[in-house]
């Protein structure tokens, strides 16, 4: 295997600190917590674990919100936890990413706070200001996470723009030498032992707030080049840009196979498919199955040789795939199982959220238990709009990103088995049937599923350069697809809904055994949900 492309073959599993084991009883995940967890990550096959952010921060935006880039917060655990996670998970060839927030700091960062005590600070140029008057934002934007992208500072009599929460700060990247602090610290962590970095809305750092952009600034991928040189190119790493604005063209320079910017690229394109196109996430629609597959089918073949993908259906940004996308009751581990199957065969990077390989479902919250402050901005707003509570509930439940939050389910004792304490966000009833212990003591689970394909991933070559055919392009129901390399052909039988349906001929599969499938026995049709993959040798 060429060396620089060793990471073509990893996947990756995100934890969500959090939310995944606590271990001091104060309800909130932490790092000892994930280091007792690591032997279950070794058994399901992964190679690195990106980290949502673990450094000191308000918690604002739980985390995306750093006030300390060299510091990890007292919740998580200290420095010393950290050192001693990449240590534990090396010993099991486990790289850890951390998760990188450089388009914006915390308002209680060291930076900001001297930024604002005057214009003439020395820090006061590294975020991004304008002058004005009350009342008066310098323009109409609007932040991510509801109210105006402008912020007013009466003392200084100016505006600071942050495109996310008033307590998120943008950082002002063409300030050299706040690009060098940046940069130096990145070679802190470097040379701490992480294994890479994850890059949150990286697409977002080379605003023009005077011309209304935000994403895809003039100069992002000076800004990339410049930092990948600096930091990224000294180590053997693992690096991935959060994109949701990247176009294939725009992704092959992220992913360049030079390694000028980024190991890959992280962008969204199939995941908002289910929402009506202009309006918000909110703004529900039936998944447009025909393009989601056009848009994967795009992705494959554009990057093929000269770009690199992230694959997910999952983070902590999007609502659980089995319940989004699947049959959350009567199907749960069919559809859990074909979704990976679907996914993992395809060319790119198999990211897997936690929880989402023991088929954990969406939570089903009242309007009062959610956290998240985009969820309770968007309530506040929407009920001042006049929407009312039932509406608001039924977006809540299908895209809030608390959906993904609740805690890991490790056992069916008290809590799922994440906390002794009271829990930060409420547990999902369900941990009593869905959960780790359950899934490893059943051969036919969900996690088996996902870690034979990675096991796959691993043995078969054709899973990194096969080229990509889709199968039925028109089908209503059937996600199919052939992948070839010069040694071997796999193909991927999906039925992505819930009636049965005829199973397409393919004659390379005529007489085989799947590698991987969801129902146990080959039949002359595709039943509700039924996933089967197939590698064959030439
Ligand atoms: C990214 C993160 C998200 C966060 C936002 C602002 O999209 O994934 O969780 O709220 O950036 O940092
Ligand atoms: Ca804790």
């Amino acid at each position: 295997m060429n060396r620089t492309n060793w990471w073509k073959h990893a996947v990756i599993y995100q934890i969500y600190p959090r939310s995944f084991q606590d271990s001091n009883g104060d309800g909130i995940g932490d790092l000892k917590g994930i280091i007792s967890r690591l032997d279950y990550l070794e058994k399901l096959g992964i190679d690195a674990i990106w980290l949502s952010p673990v450094c000191k921060s308000p918690q604002d935006d739980n985390g995306y919100d750093i006030s300390d880039y060299r510091d990890i917060d007292p919740m998580f655990g200290s420095l010393d936890d950290m050192e001693e996670l990449i240590a534990e998970a090396k010993k099991r060839n486990i790289r850890i990413l951390l998760d990188l927030v450089l388009n914006h700091s915390s308002d209680e960062h060291r930076w900001f706070l001297e930024a604002k005590k005057s214009k003439d600070n020395p820090y006061h140029d590294y975020y991004i200001w304008r002058d004005g008057e009350p009342g008066k934002a310098p323009n109409e934007l609007k932040a991510v996470f509801g109210g105006s992208m402008w912020e007013y500072v009466p003392e200084l009599g100016q505006y600071y723009f942050h495109q996310f929460s008033v307590k998120q700060p943008d950082l002002n990247w063409e300030n050299p030498r706040l690009r060098q602090e940046i940069y130096d610290m990145i070679n802190w962590w470097i040379d701490k032992g992480v294994g890479g970095f994850r890059m949150d809305v990286i697409d977002q750092i080379a605003k023009e707030p005077d011309q209304m952009i935000t994403i895809n600034g003039p100069r992002l991928h000076e800004y990339f080049r410049e930092m990948s040189k600096n930091t990224f190119q000294r180590a053997d790493l693992i690096t991935v840009g959060e994109a949701w604005g990247a176009d294939t063209e725009r992704a092959k320079l992220y992913s360049a196979p030079d390694g000028s910017e980024f190991s890959m690229v992280f962008q969204f394109e199939h995941i908002n498919l289910d929402q009506i196109p202009g309006q918000e996430k909110w703004d529900l629609a039936k998944l447009d199955f025909i393009a989601l597959k056009n848009v994967f089918e795009k992705w494959q073949k554009e990057l093929n040789g000269c770009g690199w993908n992230s694959l997910f259906w999952d983070n902590h940004d999007c609502p659980r795939i089995v319940s989004r996308w699947g049959n959350d009751r009567e199907y749960r581990k069919e559809s859990a199982k074909m979704l990976a199957i679907v996914l993992h065969g395809l060319q790119g990077t198999p990211y897997i959220f936690q929880g989402e390989e023991l088929g954990m479902t969406n939570a089903d919250f009242a309007i009062e238990d959610y956290k998240d402050i985009e969820s309770v901005n968007m309530i506040s707003e929407r009920r001042q709009k006049g929407y009312d509570d039932a509406d608001i509930l039924h977006s809540l439940h299908a895209k809030s990103r608390d959906n993904a939050r609740t805690p890991m389910h490790w056992t069916a004792e008290k809590n799922a088995g994440f906390t002794d304490g009271t829990p930060w966000i409420r547990v999902n009833p369900n941990y009593t049937q869905i959960n780790a212990q359950e899934n490893l003591e059943d051969p036919d689970s969900v996690f088996y599923c996902y870690q034979k394909l990675l096991a796959l991933r691993k043995a078969h070559e054709v899973f990194v350069d096969g080229d990509f055919t889709m199968i039925g392009k028109e089908d209503p129901n059937l996600f199919a697809y052939i992948r070839e390399n010069a040694e071997e052909t796999m193909v991927v039988l999906a039925n992505f809904y819930g009636d049965t349906i005829a199973r397409p001929a393919i004659e390379v599969i005529n007489g085989r055994q799947a590698v991987c499938a969801n129902y146990a026995d080959e039949a002359d049709v595709l039943r509700p949900y039924e996933a089967r993959m197939y590698v064959i040798g030439k």
